[in-house]
């Protein structure tokens, strides 16, 4: 553990952000794994975990996530505990959050969000969202890729980093500041439905909206938009609707 980051000490960021600590790692197995540890233990809300590599970072269902030193931000939040009824709300709470901070730290980066949780610029993935409930809370990750060195070749052709489209550097520190801003304004709210105006927002911000689609076991169809409380709407046939509220979903109309 290191007690400097970004020029100032981790207490120092730590205020200034207005969360209770934050714990940076130059090298850690996953920071979702030290973040549920310190749940566990009984650290507050907000209480947050930087690393500056990940030897075994996490995507979901158990995917690898490239977490090269000093390339990204890869970090993880202690949230309050949510209801089982508005888990799968987190992560598009979580997605707007990030979309917002991103277009904050990058002025002229339009971020959207592809049903459940990717953040995609320019329909390339920026950005990655593992939320993990558990032990009365739950732990938000995000992994967002900043600096160009941050991707294999293998994957620059379906993610980007934020320097390749923002107009110059990126400030990590500023950029994890806001994510925290935004997700103390977005992910505190309890309700189990998005309001009317974060509807709005998602809708605005959902690249798959029109889209053909394959929702794993959901079926095939064209994306209709995401429900209040969070399902992906898939219309199969004409008048036949779904819900679909879990799973991976391509792209199939290219
Ligand atoms: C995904 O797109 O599959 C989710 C990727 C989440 C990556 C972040 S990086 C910080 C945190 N620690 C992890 O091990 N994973 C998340």
């Amino acid at each position: 553990m290191t007690e400097s980051w970004e020029g100032d000490t981790t207490a120092a960021w730590a205020a200034r952000w207005g969360i209770p600590r934050l714990e940076v790692h130059e090298r850690i197995g996953s920071t979702n794994d030290r973040a549920r540890e310190l749940a566990e233990a009984g650290a507050d809300p907000f209480t947050t975990v930087i690393a500056e590599e990940q030897s075994a970072g996490r995507g979901r269902d158990g995917r690898r996530w490239e977490s090269p030193p000093s390339s990204g931000l890869w970090m993880s939040v202690v949230a309050p505990g949510q209801d089982a009824s508005g888990r799968l709300l987190v992560p598009l709470r979580v997605g707007l959050a990030v979309c917002r901070a991103i277009e904050r730290a990058a002025p002229g980066v339009r971020a959207g969000i592809k049903w459940p949780n990717d953040v995609q610029v320019e329909g390339r993935k920026l950005s990655g969202i593992l939320c993990e409930a558990g032990a009365g809370a739950v732990v938000i990750g995000v992994g967002i890729n900043v600096r160009q060195g941050a991707l294999s070749p293998e994957l620059s052709s379906v993610a980007v980093a934020l320097e390749e489209v923002a107009d110059g550097l990126v400030d990590r520190a500023a950029l994890a500041g806001r994510v925290l801003f935004e997700l103390r304004e977005l992910v505190t709210q309890g309700p189990v439905v998005l309001d009317e105006a974060l509807g709005r927002e998602l809708a605005e911000r959902d690249v798959l909206r029109g889209r053909r689609v394959a929702a794993g076991v959901g079926g095939t169809g064209i994306a209709r938009g995401i429900n209040r409380d969070g399902a992906l709407l898939l219309e199969i046939g004409p008048g036949d609707v779904r819900h679909v509220v879990a799973g991976h979903v391509k792209i199939h109309d290219q």
